[in-house]
């Protein structure tokens, strides 16, 4: 695990674009797992930038999400769908029928998650997922205690993750209970994975992720058993490491 440290969120999020952007360049037909949530929402808008000034094209590319909330349809602004399409797909040049998100809604939520899997084999693999991490240690929605054998799966959201969750909510009750999550087996078998860490309230999981303990209470801490990450975090989320 190479892990590079910098300054701040915007160095972080800076650093990440240059990551991606290297990767969409090089391979013929990348294939990106993405995330959503605060954490990327800066490297969205560095690409989004340097796709404008001709850095980047999105034209072979092929994604995959690695969580939609349970119940919430497409068009509803709080749904995975609806946000990757407001800060990433509706400024570049990815066509959306290369975009996969998991359909919250599926009258068969089951074989969503299998379709999920199968799309993704498909494809070929995940060439470099990008994760974000709970303060819980969750990557996608996989929260403490998950089998790191599990593959896409409808999950139950921690309480803590519902509350975290809460401030893009009007009240707590909206926040939905369940989600479609890409399984911990599915984001260790892509070839590269990039964790984003930032700020003080993720210094706790960054620092048990550090500690080198691989275990199904820490979802991150499998990391430690993947041969190609990088982990680029901030001042603040390495608080704890340091002691402070
Ligand atoms: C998002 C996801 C989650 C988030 C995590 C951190 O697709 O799978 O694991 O990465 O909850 O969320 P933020 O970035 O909002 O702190």
């Amino acid at each position: 695990m190479e892990i590079i440290r910098v300054k701040d969120y915007a160095a972080m999020s800076e650093a990440a674009s240059t990551f991606l952007i290297e990767r969409i360049n090089r391979l013929d037909n990348p294939k990106l797992g993405l995330a959503t949530g605060s954490t990327p929402e800066g490297l969205y808008k560095n690409i989004i930038e340097k796709h404008k000034q001709g850095d980047v094209s999105f034209k072979n590319v092929k994604s995959f999400n690695l969580d939609e909330y349970v119940g919430l349809e497409k068009n509803d602004p709080n749904s995975y769908y609806f946000f990757m399409k407001d800060k990433l797909f509706d400024h570049v040049d990815i066509s959306l029928d290369n975009v996969r998100v998991p359909n919250g809604v599926a009258a068969d939520l089951q074989q969503e998650c299998q379709d999920h899997e199968e799309a993704i084999k498909a494809a070929g693999g995940i060439d470099v997922q990008l994760l974000g991490i709970g303060a819980n240690g969750h990557i996608g929605f996989n929260e403490p205690g998950t089998p790191f054998t599990s593959k896409t799966q409808v999950v139950n959201l921690d309480e803590s993750t519902i509350q975290a969750n809460s401030r893009f909510f009007n009240t707590i009750e909206e926040v939905p209970t369940q989600a479609i999550s890409m399984g911990i087996d599915t984001i260790m078998n892509s070839k590269e994975i990039l964790l984003l860490i930032s700020g003080e309230s993720k210094a706790e999981a960054l620092a048990k992720l550090v500690s080198g303990e691989v275990t199904e209470e820490v979802p991150a801490s499998v990391l430690n058993n993947h041969p190609n990450v990088t982990v680029i975090a901030d001042e603040a989320a390495f608080s704890v490491v340091d002691g402070k």
